[in-house]
């Protein structure tokens, strides 16, 4: 494995040059490259007109279904380019009809988005909604979600691989083994591990996955893919299919596209789906297994950095081995943290219990200040974290 090249890294991000970019789960720092091809892509519509360019981009856009398979270790035919993670992940949940014989197995992980989504669901249909129960380490208990699942796809399980509150990595796979044994339908949300950490969906044994460009991916805002397992996708049928998804071939028929295109919508960023393109090329050619590396160094180093900093306490579980890192300082809110340390130009942000009520809200935690890691990132990025932390604890204002 090479290591990752972080001077490299740094020459072809012009964000590094601003600030101590810290902020990857919530949008990373593009390269040079992605923003290049996104502009170019627009300067083409400017000049040919949308259609016309799309079509001049067509076989590159083909790319990009190849290289988001090969980074998953799904077929091309599996993947369905969307704007976010949370657009793909409802209309595959809406797909799955649920009713009132449901049940809906949720992690405490669950991002906001998905867990409000969810709730109105259960609400209106009358499927049963049940919050996973977290082990000490923090992550989902395989032993009470064995004993949860009764066996059948009327279980649906929902995990997210890392959430967006923690640097906690849930046992996506062990989860795997457990629902294909019961036969439940099990929905990954890897938005904030796609792009950070490897993942092989058929090792992982989710039918599906979806995840967003502009996080680990660091591809442009807008952007994202699912993937669906092709046997997986037999079963689903979209509540809204678009002209993208489906041929209206007579006045009351119509044929779903065969692939997992049937959950597309025809309009979209091409731009940004080009960029998605370079960024998932240049993630494969700089290496999953060592990005994952040291991005999972960089995050046990400032977790320990920040552990020894009086009155700062980090609240990640102890699974964590991501490069996401939470913590609080006492007797400050994490907004004016997080503020404080941008007037020291290093980016982070507060996350409140509100983006993870089954998470940070049960744990009693209001807030806690988020720094996230990238291939960009060096020690200094991290130095001044560690040195601006500690000042502020010792209470600098601002
Ligand atoms: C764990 C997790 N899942 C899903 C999402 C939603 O992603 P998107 O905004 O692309 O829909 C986020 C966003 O922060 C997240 O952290």
């Amino acid at each position: 494995m090479r290591p990752v090249d972080v001077a490299r890294e740094r020459a072809q991000t012009v964000g590094v040059r601003h600030a101590h970019h810290l902020n990857s789960a919530g949008s990373a720092l593009p390269t040079v490259a992605v923003v290049d091809e996104v502009v170019a892509h627009l300067r083409r519509e400017e000049t040919e007109g949308g259609y016309e360019a799309a079509a001049a981009v067509a076989g590159r856009i083909e790319e990009v279904y190849a290289s988001a398979a090969r980074l998953v270790g799904a077929r091309a035919e599996e993947i369905a380019l969307s704007d976010s993670a949370s657009t793909g992940l409802r209309v595959i949940v809406d797909a799955l009809r649920l009713d009132a014989t449901s049940r809906v197995l949720v992690a405490r992980s669950t991002y906001v988005s998905h867990a409000l989504h969810l709730l109105s669901l259960t609400r209106e249909t009358g499927a049963e909604l049940v919050v996973l129960p977290s082990g000490p380490d923090g992550a989902v208990d395989l032993d009470r979600l064995e004993r949860a699942l009764t066996g059948g796809p009327r279980d649906v399980v929902c995990v997210a691989q890392v959430p967006t509150s923690s640097g906690l990595v849930e046992p996506a796979r062990d989860i795997g083994a457990l629902t294909r044994r019961s036969g439940a339908v099990y929905l990954l949300d890897a938005t904030q591990s796609v792009g950070q950490l490897r993942i092989d969906v058929d090792e992982i044994g989710c039918d599906a996955l979806v995840t967003t460009g502009r996080k680990f991916l660091r591809a442009p805002r807008g952007t994202g893919f699912a993937y669906l397992r092709g046997d997986f996708l037999d079963r689903l049928t979209p509540v809204a299919p678009d002209v993208r998804g489906a041929v209206w071939t007579g006045t009351h028929q119509w044929t779903l596209a065969p692939t997992a295109r049937r959950f597309e919508t025809w309009e979209s960023s091409v731009a940004g789906r080009l960029g998605l393109g370079v960024a998932l090329t240049q993630l494969l050619d700089r290496g999953v297994e060592a990005t994952e590396a040291y991005l999972t160094a960089c995050g046990a180093r400032l977790r320990r950095g920040l552990a020894a900093i009086d009155r700062v306490t980090v609240q990640d579980p102890p699974a964590s081995r991501s490069g996401i890192v939470t913590f609080t300082v006492d007797g400050l809110g994490s907004d004016a943290v997080s503020r404080r340390l941008a007037v020291r130009g290093v980016r982070t942000v507060s996350v409140p219990a509100s983006h993870g009520q089954w998470d940070l809200g049960l744990r009693g935690v209001p807030a806690v200040v988020r720094a996230s890691v990238h291939v960009y990132n060096n020690d200094a990025d991290l130095d001044a974290l560690l040195g601006a932390v500690a000042e502020i604890a010792r209470g600098a204002n601002p």
